[in-house]
């Protein structure tokens, strides 16, 4: 694993548009290099507000994020990915893959590579020349995935990414991350609306509240690290993700 990623520690951040009600509110938060965290709340509480303020899309009003300088002084490379998976329908998988790297100049043969590389390790090894209408859900959010880490992200903002796939898909795709975020050692913000979901991925789950804004509680998960699906038919799972469905209503029914 390469850690490279940064501390990120949020100091009272809070947002609001306008003059419009708060949406989040003196949020503190340190983040370590290579964690996984999961956002969970209601619609509207601010989850997606959150994850642009963290990729600089939008400026909090109050407080600050800071992220902790890179060892070699670089800016730290953060890479989105969204519900949608916003594929460009006249390029093939490869193609789309490439794209970043292209707008970033990076020369042909090189980028060529890297996307080939990509295309294998998200498990569409096999159609790399397909144009996205011939791909499933799945397979387009594969494209989506691997076109973000083409920029070899130091810290990954996923929107509820999963959320319009099918269960069993979706699970496939949450071991997949998985495995990338061991072998990659990115920091990983992961907005889902699945109490399973964000057991199954996250390191500390932050349970956001609306009206009023607030964060709500961070609810840490204690399971061993290599999650599998055996991990996710047993016991310890089902418990974790029961306790913290139980604190996640207590502390939303407030
Ligand atoms: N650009 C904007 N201008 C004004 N208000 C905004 C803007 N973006 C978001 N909001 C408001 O901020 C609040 C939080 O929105 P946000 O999109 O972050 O919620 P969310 O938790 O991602 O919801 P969902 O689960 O439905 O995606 C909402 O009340 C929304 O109307
Ligand atoms: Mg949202």
């Amino acid at each position: 694993m390469i850690a490279k990623a940064p501390e990120i520690e949020f100091r009272r951040v809070s947002k609001r548009f306008g003059a419009g009600p708060l949406v989040l509110d003196g949020l503190d938060l340190k983040v370590s290099p290579g964690e996984f965290i999961c956002v969970i709340g209601p619609s509207g509480c601010g989850k997606t507000t959150f994850l642009r303020m963290v990729a600089g899309l939008s400026r909090p009003s109050g407080g600050e994020i800071r992220f902790d300088a890179q060892a070699d002084g670089t800016r730290p490379e953060l890479a989105f990915i969204f519900q949608d998976a916003t594929l460009l329908p006249w390029l093939t998988v490869l193609g789309n893959i490439e794209l970043p790297l292209r707008l970033r100049g990076e020369p042909r043969a090189e980028r060529r590579a890297t996307a080939a590389r990509l295309t294998a390790e998200v498990g569409l090894g096999a159609v790399g020349d397909y144009h996205p209408r011939q791909l499933s859900g799945g397979m387009k959010m594969r494209v989506s995935l691997a076109r973000a880490l083409s920029l070899s992200p130091d810290v990954l903002l996923l929107d509820e990414p999963f959320g319009a796939l099918d269960a069993i898909t979706r699970n496939r795709l949450n071991e997949d991350l998985l495995a990338l975020h061991r072998r990659e050692g990115w920091t990983a913000f992961f907005v889902t609306h699945s109490v399973t979901e964000a057991v199954f991925l996250a390191d500390r789950i932050l349970v956001l509240a609306a009206e009023p804004a607030r964060v709500e509680t961070i609810i840490p998960v204690d399971l061993p690290r290599a999650r599998t699906l055996a991990l996710r038919e047993s016991d310890e799972f089902h418990d974790a993700v029961a306790e913290a469905t139980r604190r996640m209503h207590s502390v939303l029914a407030r």
